[in-house]
């Protein structure tokens, strides 16, 4: 039989509803909104209204591609957060709807847990490893950058973070400056495949410990744009693929740095990454590399699993049910959520 998790995610601009038979994934639909490219970024209170649209129809397609009638769901988990609020609030608010209707729990998950959990989501065959604890995850999304020692799939310890810009913000704000459309880490990523690498230098942060910086990187990128361009206007076209290399292989060097530090530190050597960054292929490439130089197990998610999606939500519901942790009818979404 199994227990059958409905899970609802809507922290950001991604309306997404998965289906879990304990941890084996029977559904994961994602609505993405396309409203926010014109705009060059997430705008708020456009997000709320495309979740409030999508939210009915993407949980109704989940349960039927699952083949799961409502009433043999278990519980229902969601994002609490952190994230946007009034995104926030569409998910939470049908999620008590549903659960009130239904008269089952409802299980709160925070979104950036979830990132790492789902290492733990069985794919449809059975197959495939999952981290032993404790492993060192490296969550690098377009909200937040963080090294991560996973002590179970409850206990999580933030062993560094960034102090500014998280990674995905360092790659969407330059990609802009490139002229490439919202969001720009996936259209950066491509056009690095084509460029020279180690055509220009930028300047990396010199932080103590395992923390992160973006922000100088960014403004770095800003200000060599800007003298070239006083040079010549076409800089940008000439170079945008070197540029698109050399900006991203900054990007993966700053995070592969303190990654290797902290994994020599704690002396871990199950090694994973999670997040929307967690796609670049360059990143995914250089922990290939360290992995074979250091000896490390490495986990990296499968492309469907990098960016927000509800399967991910839907396994921390699992572990949270396992445990009976099930949310009060008062639960309140939260815009920021520590772990
Ligand atoms: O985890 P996620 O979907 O949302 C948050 O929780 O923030 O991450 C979205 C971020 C965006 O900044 C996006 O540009 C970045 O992940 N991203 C990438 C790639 N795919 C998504 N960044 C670099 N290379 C990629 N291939
Ligand atoms: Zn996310």
């Amino acid at each position: 039989m199994g227990t059958i998790i409905l899970g609802i995610e809507s922290s950001c601009d991604d309306t997404s509803a998965a289906v879990i038979r304990d941890r084996e994934l029977l559904s994961n639909v994602v609505a993405s909104q396309d409203v926010h490219v014109k705009y060059g970024g997430v705008v708020p209170e456009l997000a709320s209204r495309a979740h409030q649209q999508n939210i009915v129809p993407v949980v109704d397609r989940a349960l039927k591609l699952a083949g799961v009638a409502r009433n043999q769901i278990d519980a229902v988990a969601f994002t609490r957060g952190p994230g946007l609020l009034g995104s926030l609030l569409v998910g939470t608010s049908f999620t008590k709807g549903f659960s009130a209707a239904l008269d089952i729990p409802m299980i709160e998950v925070n979104h950036l847990q979830a990132h790492i959990l789902v290492h733990f989501i069985q794919s449809q065959d059975g197959a495939g490893r999952v981290p032993e604890f404790p492993f060192l995850c490296l969550l690098v999304s377009g909200g937040h950058t963080q090294l991560v020692v996973v002590k179970d799939h409850y206990e999580m310890e933030i062993i560094g973070r960034s102090i500014d810009d998280a990674a995905g913000e360092a790659f969407d704000k330059c990609a802009k400056l490139l002229g490439l459309p919202y969001p720009g880490g996936p259209h950066l990523d491509k056009l690095a495949s084509e460029g020279d690498p180690g055509k220009f230098t930028f300047n990396k942060p010199r932080l103590q410990g395992f923390d992160y910086s973006f922000s100088g990187l960014k403004t770095s990128f800003l200000y060599f744009l800007r003298d070239q361009l006083k040079e010549n206007t076409d800089f940008i076209e000439q170079n945008k693929a070197d540029l698109a290399a050399s900006l991203q292989l900054t990007i993966v060097d700053i995070l592969m740095n303190k990654l290797r530090r902290a994994a020599a530190n704690r002396g871990i050597s199950q090694i994973a990454l999670a997040g929307g960054v967690s796609a670049n292929s360059g990143l995914r490439s250089a922990l290939v590399l360290e992995a074979d130089k250091r000896n490390w197990d490495i986990f990296i998610p499968p492309l469907s699993f990098t960016t927000d999606n509800a399967a991910m939500i839907a396994i921390t519901g699992y572990y949270r049910h396992l445990k009976g942790e099930f949310a009060s009818e008062d639960v309140a979404p939260m815009a920021k959520m520590y772990f």
